[in-house]
């Protein structure tokens, strides 16, 4: 019998990825959706995409931890769905919101430091979502790496660009910071556990209680 092509893993992440506009077309098609629909859709794409970023951010600790490399492959289309995710927020806010009047919303993007973050955010993942195919890995070679390190910046900036929309200023504890710092604070530590010395820590730690665990039975 032909071996079934995908893993667990990778049906979850495409369910969940697809989940997100399956969500929003059946709350709009049921009315379910504030009063202010476009806010709405921008709220909700934008933290859609924050998360799957998150979920990008943590697989190479989950591969530290548990010597689990599955999720190392699952990288490529965790950063594509946040890519398309950021692409339908940013349309959103370009069309619905501005009705694509270019200079005008060029105009609030820059007055608004908010805005201006979650543009160079979004800039910055264009080429990382074009590049991440094979072919561009070849060939950028070493360099191919360098650039796809531009994440471990962009991601705080989408927090500070989340923190902002939400009027949140966390010297004065004023707004609704609590998501905005949870995201903050989660996207911190998976950065936090790359650092070389951590993450050779970690990786020793996880050996030791892997080796107190008893052995696996091999298949007769
Ligand atoms: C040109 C780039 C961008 C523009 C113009 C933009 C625009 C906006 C606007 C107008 C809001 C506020 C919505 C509201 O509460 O009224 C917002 C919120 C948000 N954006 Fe963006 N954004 C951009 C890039 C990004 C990117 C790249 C991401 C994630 C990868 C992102 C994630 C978020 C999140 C998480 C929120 C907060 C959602 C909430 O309030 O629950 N944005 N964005």
């Amino acid at each position: 019998m032909k071996k079934f092509p995908y893993t667990p893993l990778q049906i979850a992440i495409h369910i969940y990825a697809w989940f997100g506009i399956a969500l929003l077309i059946f709350d709009f098609a049921t009315g379910n959706i504030s009063p202010n629909p476009v806010q709405d859709l921008e709220q909700r794409t934008g933290r859609h995409a924050l998360t799957l970023l998150v979920l990008l951010l943590l697989c190479t600790p989950i591969n530290t931890l548990f010597k689990w490399s599955e999720p190392l492959k699952r990288r490529r289309a965790l950063g594509l769905y946040t890519f398309m995710y950021a692409t339908i927020h940013v349309i959103i806010f370009a069309d619905l919101d501005y009705g694509l009047a270019w200079s005008r919303l060029l105009q609030e993007v820059i007055q608004k430091s908010r805005l201006v973050v979650g543009a160079i955010a979004f800039i910055l993942l264009i080429p990382l979502a074009i590049t991440s195919f094979d072919i561009w890995k070849k060939r950028l070679g070493k360099n191919w790496k360098r650039l796809h390190q531009l994440v471990y910046f962009l991601a705080p900036l989408v927090v500070l660009h989340y923190l902002w929309s939400k009027k949140g200023d966390i010297l004065s504890l004023q707004g609704e910071i609590l998501k905005p710092l949870i995201y903050g604070l989660i996207i911190a530590i998976f950065l936090i556990v790359r650092i070389p010395p951590i993450k050779k820590a970690l990786a020793s730690f996880s050996t030791r209680m892997m080796s107190l665990l008893p052995p696996k039975k091999s298949a007769a």
